[in-house]
């Protein structure tokens, strides 16, 4: 009887959903941080008790995008854990013994990794209205020193307004030239140069990123590193100057990460299209161990799935996402890096919804959608990270990508008999 009665009561406050909350929620959810509320004491959880069942519910919250992988520094709730947290907010959001109810947790300041070899700085304070359209701007740091990237950490400046930051290297001076005198100009979606190297990319409560064993990125003097920052206005003016702090080796790296990616630029999708389908593949012809993804659509791409078929016939996903926001877009990096054996191949399946009914949608009524660089074209990318295990068969990963974008392009290789 005693039992049937605890299986029946919802979990309270102090001993069960606090320590979930300050574990999965508080790292955005406090003072000055990017959410719009706290989530630190009973009084917060339980003014916003209805919101948190319905955004758990519906995976809205915790923000992370991917349902299949094992991914390092993943935000999501197992299943008896929002089970949990939606029949807490259900019950009326008890409270239980306040006694027992543990201190909101204290977060770090200042840099994780010890003093960084360098920090790079936005050149300018730049200022985000209180509220209108999410923004998205490059800023463009010369770089004076040369080196190889081993870790990096990024410190927004406003941290209620900075929502993503992406990080490039450029080395054809496109992105200074744009910038002009200003240091920086707006740029959606692509960076709008080819980037000559990328150092990955940030979103709120992301650690410090520590490139894995074995490699790092290039940086020369002479080129300029771009951040591209994603900007959510917050309610009131901000003024923003963000910076990142680079930990560098002198050293060449004996391992490199190749990306292989899946892209397609046959996109053409018709107003009304609620389930327009992109693919590509690749054949992997070395052994090479998979360390992380990163997927590229705009608004209305709505499911991404890739996965790897085995030279033994078995299928292993590598990442699926069912409901993408362009919002919460991250780059997945293993916790463990996964081996794919030479000839495996790789395959990437995108459904994009260009229906009245997807709220995603940034044209209404829906309009004829192709792939392009802005906020209302579409884009199709799934960038997997991948270390050949002997670097000696680099040459041949590179030959077999060069020959997939001759494919892409129609352009046709001549075969020797
Ligand atoms: C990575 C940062 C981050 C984490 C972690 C996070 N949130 Fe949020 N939350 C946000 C942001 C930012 C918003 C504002 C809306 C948006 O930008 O999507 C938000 C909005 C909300 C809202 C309001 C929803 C609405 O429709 O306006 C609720 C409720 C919420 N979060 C609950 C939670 C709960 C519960 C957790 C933990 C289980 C959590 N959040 C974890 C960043 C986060």
């Amino acid at each position: 009887m005693i039992a049937l009665l605890l299986t029946l009561s919802a979990a309270d406050y102090a001993t069960q959903i606090a320590p979930l909350l300050h574990a999965k929620c508080a790292g955005c959810h406090r003072p000055g941080e990017v959410a719009p509320f706290p989530l630190l004491t009973y009084t917060d959880a339980k003014s916003h008790a209805a919101e948190i069942a319905k955004v758990v519910e519906r995976n809205i919250m915790p923000p992370w995008k991917a349902v299949e992988g094992d991914f390092a520094g993943s935000r999501a709730l197992t299943a008896k854990e929002k089970e949990l947290i939606v029949d807490w907010a259900k019950a009326g959001a008890p409270r239980g013994n306040p006694a027992k109810e543990p201190a909101p947790p204290v977060f770090k300041t200042g840099w994780q990794l010890g003093e960084p070899d360098i920090v790079l700085e936005m050149p300018v304070a730049f200022e985000v209205p209180a509220g209108g359209n999410d923004l998205y701007q490059c800023f463009v740091i010369p770089v004076a020193v040369a080196g190889y990237v081993k870790a990096w950490e990024f410190q927004p400046g406003a941290r209620d307004t900075v929502h993503h930051s992406l990080f490039f290297t450029d080395g054809s001076r496109t992105a200074r030239k744009r910038a002009a005198d200003t240091g920086t100009y707006s740029c959606f979606g692509v960076p709008g140069f080819l980037p000559s190297g990328s150092l990955g990319g940030w979103s709120p409560g992301f650690a410090p990123f520590q490139s894995p064993a074995g490699t790092a990125s290039r940086i020369q003097p002479g080129h300029d590193l771009v951040m591209q920052i994603h900007y959510h206005p917050s309610g009131k003016p901000e003024k923003d100057r963000s910076r990142i702090g680079l930990y560098l080796t002198k050293d060449p790296p004996p391992k490199r990460i190749v990306d292989i990616a899946l892209v397609s630029k046959a996109i053409d999708i018709a107003p009304g299209d609620a389930a327009y389908k992109v693919t590509d593949y690749f054949t992997i012809p070395i052994d090479v161990d998979v360390v992380g993804l990163i997927p590229h659509a705009h608004y209305i791409c709505k499911r991404m799935i890739g996965w790897a078929t085995l030279p033994n016939g078995k299928k292993r996903t590598l990442i699926r996402i069912d409901d993408w926001d362009f919002n919460w877009q991250e780059q997945y990096y293993y916790r463990q890096p996964m081996r794919l054996p030479a000839g495996t191949k790789v395959e990437m399946e995108f459904i994009y919804d260009n229906s009245a009914a997807n709220p995603r949608n940034p044209s209404n009524p829906p309009k004829r959608v192709e792939w392009g660089p802005d906020a209302t074209d579409e884009m199709a990318g799934l960038h997997i990270q991948a270390i050949p295990v002997r670097m000696e068969e680099l040459p041949e990963l590179g030959r077999a990508l060069w020959g997939k974008i001759m494919r892409a392009l129609g352009g046709f290789i001549p075969t020797t008999r």
